[in-house]
């Protein structure tokens, strides 16, 4: 038996990284998987790995940071399930931008847009559909970048913090009709995210990039996606029935 029988999740950023482990999981644990993403392609590739193997998905165009795209999402749940039981807001997008005078205004925005605008947009929309059934689990993603800060990234620190204290807010917010919040605080996790941040060095740099994070990361190397799905798959589960307003460090050790 499943730990999600039955249940309906959607997980937005379901296309890559964490995400897509994360539709893997949850659909091998019996969910019925919306997997929510900008980008088409690689989530059709996952869906229908999903399907081959039993399992239940479908992909959802949307643009978190766009609340036409948001609305959009929500009416197509409400129309086919009805309800849903649990909301993964894992999409985000992360870019050095340099100190903060030369940090570019529309780069700060986007961060913004998607990472925080984005969580807030979809629990705003999809909120109503746990209302109904009197129950659900809201998974945010913040970051070890929300805690603490990182040279040249402070519009994704901004984001990431912000996410962090906003979980709390929904999480005394809902608690009273049976909805919990959390998010979970990813170190660093071998992603094309982080493919990207390591990329826009130079090859050296980017090597650099990668050495340094398993230097000081305890555990002595970079997380798999995997690592934050079973977090994330531990949140959705009643397992974790009496844990709200909590953000969960999946970090290997770096903030210890
Ligand atoms: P990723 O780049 O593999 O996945 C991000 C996903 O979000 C992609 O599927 C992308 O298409 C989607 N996305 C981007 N903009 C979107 C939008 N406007 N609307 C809908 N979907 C959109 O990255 P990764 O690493 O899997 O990141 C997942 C989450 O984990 C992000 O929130 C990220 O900030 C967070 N995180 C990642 C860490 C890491 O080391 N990889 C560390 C800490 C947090």
């Amino acid at each position: 038996m499943g730990r999600l029988n039955q249940k309906i999740a959607v997980v937005t950023g379901a296309a890559t990284g964490i995400g897509q482990a994360t539709v893997k999981l949850f659909a091998e644990e019996g969910a019925t998987v919306v997997c929510a993403d900008v980008n088409e392609e690689d989530v059709q590739n996952t869906v229908n790995e999903v399907k081959n193997n039993g399992g239940k998905a479908e992909f959802v165009y949307v643009d978190v940071s766009n609340e036409e795209s948001v609305t959009s999402l929500a009416n197509h749940i409400k129309e086919t399930y009805g309800s849903i039981d649990v909301l993964f807001n894992n999409a985000g997008i992360d870019e050095e931008g340099g100190k903060v005078h030369e940090y570019p205004v529309e780069l700060f925005d986007q961060i913004i847009a998607v990472d925080l605008r984005g969580t807030f947009l979809t629990s705003k929309y999809l909120l109503p559909l746990m209302q109904e059934r009197g129950s659900g689990s809201i998974i945010n993603t913040s970051s070890m970048s929300g805690r603490a800060a990182d040279l040249d990234r402070s519009g994704y620190n901004a984001a990431k913090g912000g996410i962090t204290n906003f979980t709390k807010a929904m999480a005394i917010d809902y608690a009273r009709e049976g909805i919990r919040v959390n998010s979970i605080a990813p170190g660093t996790i071998e992603t094309p995210l982080i493919d990207e941040l390591a990329g826009s060095k130079q090859q050296e740099q980017g090597r650099e990039f990668r050495e340094a994070n398993k230097w000081v990361t305890p555990l002595g190397r970079l997380g798999d996606p995997k690592e934050v799905a079973n977090v994330a798959l531990f949140l959705a589960s009643d397992e974790s029935s009496y844990i709200t307003g909590e953000d969960i460090t999946v970090d290997g050790g770096i903030m210890a």
